[in-house]
């Protein structure tokens, strides 16, 4: 927390052709971690001082330029701030009566196509394939697991607390769910719930997780590498045991994905989301922090697993209605 620095400075001007957009909703994500060290990543490191940037959902106050109209609710990448300057090429509108504003950050956002293309594309899950999702009830999580039972899966899920495993075989219809951080042997659990094996595992967490679904995988078998929060606060990568033979025994297929890889595709994958949520197929849930003052907290929670689904910072009431 104490890396972290609220400064105070006037709202922004816009430039020629620039929007001030008034922050409404901001996204905190686990890669945010990854540009917080100077090493090799995929996202640029921030310059320390710099304002952090996430995932925003806001309404335009001011236009210096005859694309926006004051008031107009937009997204894009701004600034951990009450007021971002941003041209219209950095933003996209939201239609509030699609669906609720702080799903663009969420299940119709970055996180939930995440979800979409890992599965379906890196994935490629068959009717009747037991798919595994670690840091399931987390926002990719989540997604993850319930588009796997909308295309005819049994789907397991990994989380850290028995009110997340709850959620995920009560609420979103998951047919086990593991708390990785109770159960004595995790490796025998995961066999008691996967005894046709494992044909597809979506990884958000990495670590001892991964290495005992890997003893699991089917002939076959596709892994999609999405994350690695086990080890993002780790100074030291660990040896750990070393799984690649397993691929060659199982002909598995082992695949990392960017979601910006996809970006050509977003639009298509956001109508097919919008639809599954609008017809009550698809549960968003939310844990929404209070103030901008505590994004760093919120931050800092997802590493200690106190969100279920998306987690966003509330930063400011609406008023464009
Ligand atoms: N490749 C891409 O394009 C892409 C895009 C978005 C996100 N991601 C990655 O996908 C993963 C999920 O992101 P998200 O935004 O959906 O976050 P999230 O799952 O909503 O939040 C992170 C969750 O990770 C779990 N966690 C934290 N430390 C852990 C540990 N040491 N071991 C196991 N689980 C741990 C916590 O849940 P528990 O209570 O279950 O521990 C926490 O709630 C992250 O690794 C993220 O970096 C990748």
């Amino acid at each position: 927390m104490e890396n972290f620095e609220l400064v105070e400075t006037a709202v922004p001007e816009p430039a020629p052709g620039e929007v001030v957009v008034r922050t409404l909703y901001l996204s905190v994500d686990p890669y945010m971690r990854g540009r917080m060290r100077d090493a090799e990543s995929y996202a640029e490191p921030w310059n320390v001082g710099e304002p952090m940037q996430a995932g925003v959902v806001g309404e335009v106050v001011e236009a210096n330029t005859p694309d926006y109209e004051p008031g107009t609710l937009v997204t894009g990448q701004l600034e951990w701030a009450d007021y971002s300057t941003a041209s219209p090429s950095e933003l996209r509108e939201v239609d509030p009566d699609v669906a609720p504003i702080t799903t663009a950050l969420g299940v119709l956002g970055l996180t939930g196509l995440t979800a979409y293309f890992g599965l379906l594309e890196v994935g490629e899950p068959n009717p009747g394939d037991t798919v595994v999702v670690s840091g399931a009830a987390g926002a990719v999580g989540s997604v993850v697991g319930q588009i796997a039972k909308l295309d005819g899966c049994r789907v397991v899920g990994t989380a850290g607390s028995d009110a997340k495993t709850e959620f995920l075989t009560e609420e979103l219809g998951f047919d086990a769910a593991i708390n990785y951080k109770t159960t004595e042997d995790i490796r025998a659990t995961l066999a008691e719930a996967t005894p046709n094996g494992v044909d597809v595992y979506f990884d958000n967490v990495g670590g001892e997780i991964t290495d005992a679904v890997f003893d699991r995988l089917n002939v076959d078998a596709r892994v999609a590498v999405c994350g690695q929060i086990a080890l993002y606060n780790l100074e030291e990568r660990p040896t750990g045991p070393r799984k690649l033979g397993t691929l060659i025994q199982k002909r598995a297929k082992v695949e990392g994905l960017l979601v910006s890889d996809f970006a050509t595709r977003w639009s298509e994958a956001g109508q097919r989301l919008g639809r599954w949520v609008a017809e009550g197929k698809l549960t968003n849930r939310e844990t929404v922090t209070d103030g901008l003052e505590n994004a760093p907290g919120a931050f800092l929670g997802l590493f200690e697993g106190e969100n279920v689904g998306k987690q966003l910072v509330k930063v400011a009431e609406r008023t464009a209605e």
